[in-house]
């Protein structure tokens, strides 16, 4: 018996060493066979009990049971600790750092049409405008009938519309109604600006989108003049491009200014040599303006006697097309990635 507990303590203590040695899983159950296989040393120490004397049996039985339990518990620690670390090895490329940054959802970032559209409030604001917004459904009072275009007007023809059916509603075909519902709320004197979408029925090619951006400005005040409006918007362009434009007013019909005109400034795309952008002219229009109908500031309950102001609506689209020199006005509105992510 003395024999026995002396080979069952040096079994143990070999097998426990070894079992904590162990560095992976591999020679773990190489180990484990060793030990608890068909021919394994506690194995091989349990069919011993057979050739033991029948007193002793009992007692021996014990002891090797208790050696093989305590070699069971030791392999599965270990089993368990190196799975543990080779998890952790896999996830970690083997090591662990918790203060890593998790991985990075990918984030979109401003269209390059509204951040022009911020550009040039920031602008405006800077000279004392105040930023309104108003609905793209408008009726078609606010976007013709107030604006001097009554519905027999041929100026109706130079917007084809988009119409809200069984409704008197049109999608807005520009941002000028805003000019109405700014005065008749603010009245007068005020200096707004009205950036938003709008929508027309036409034909498109790479200057002209059926759905585009307009911003529109308004300055109305006693003794407002023409000089006024190129100064605004001289100081707009320059605060854009930092003096890299050159611009033109041309005399152009509105129904709602007298006198009206345009603002062309050269196509920044082909330094005015010409290209499908500028259609071949070297100037791309950049706003209609001029100084507002008379008609007007009544439909909005402004006293034309006493105050005069200036309106224009400019065609925001294509001065983004000329801030990343964007050569088809399609692309902005194509929701094509590919696209939208060099900006
Ligand atoms: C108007 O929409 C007038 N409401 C502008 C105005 C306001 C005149 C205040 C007087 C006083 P027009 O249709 O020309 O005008 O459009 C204004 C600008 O919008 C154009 O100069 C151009 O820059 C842009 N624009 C017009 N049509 C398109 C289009 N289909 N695609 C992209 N931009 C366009």
């Amino acid at each position: 018996m003395n024999a026995l507990l002396k080979q069952v303590r040096s079994i143990q203590s070999g097998a426990l060493a070894s079992i904590e040695q162990c560095s992976d899983l591999e020679s773990l159950r190489t180990l484990e066979v060793k030990l608890l296989g068909r021919k394994g040393e506690v194995t091989r120490a349990l069919h011993g009990l057979k050739d033991l004397p029948e007193d002793e049996r009992r007692l021996a039985g014990q002891v090797l049971n208790e050696l093989k339990k305590s070699v069971e518990e030791a392999l599965a620690r270990r089993r368990s600790g190196l799975e543990a670390a080779a998890m952790e090895a896999s996830l970690s490329g083997g090591r662990l750092d918790p203060t890593e940054p998790s991985a990075r959802r990918p984030l979109g970032h401003e269209h390059p049409v509204q951040a022009i559209v911020r550009e040039l409030c920031d602008l405006f604001e800077s000279m004392g405008f105040t930023v309104i917004d108003g609905p793209e459904v408008e009726s078609e009072y606010f976007n013709f009938e107030a604006l001097n275009i009554p519905s027999w007007h041929p100026a109706r023809d130079m917007q084809d519309t988009f119409w809200v059916a069984g409704r008197r509603a049109v999608m807005r075909t520009h941002t000028s109604g805003m000019q109405i519902r700014a005065m008749r709320r603010y009245g007068a004197p005020l200096r707004v600006v009205a950036p938003g979408r709008v929508f027309r029925y036409e034909a498109q090619d790479a200057s002209h989108e059926h759905t585009f951006h307009q911003l529109e400005g308004l300055v109305v005040d006693e003794g407002i003049a023409v000089s006024h409006l190129k100064g605004t918007l001289e100081a707009m362009l320059r605060g854009l491009f930092k003096n890299r434009v050159v611009t033109r007013l041309r005399p152009f019909y509105f129904p709602f200014v007298e006198p009206g005109l345009e603002l062309d400034f050269g196509c920044l795309l082909c330094e005015q040599k010409g290209c499908p952008a500028c259609k071949g002219t070297g100037w791309i229009e950049l706003c209609g303006c001029g100084m507002v109908h008379p008609r007007v500031l009544e439909a909005a309950s402004v006293d034309p006697e006493k105050y005069t102001g200036f309106a224009f609506g400019m065609g925001i689209d294509r001065l983004a097309m000329m801030r990343h020199a964007v050569t088809d006005i399609r692309y902005f509105m194509s929701g094509d990635l590919r696209f939208l992510e060099q900006f």
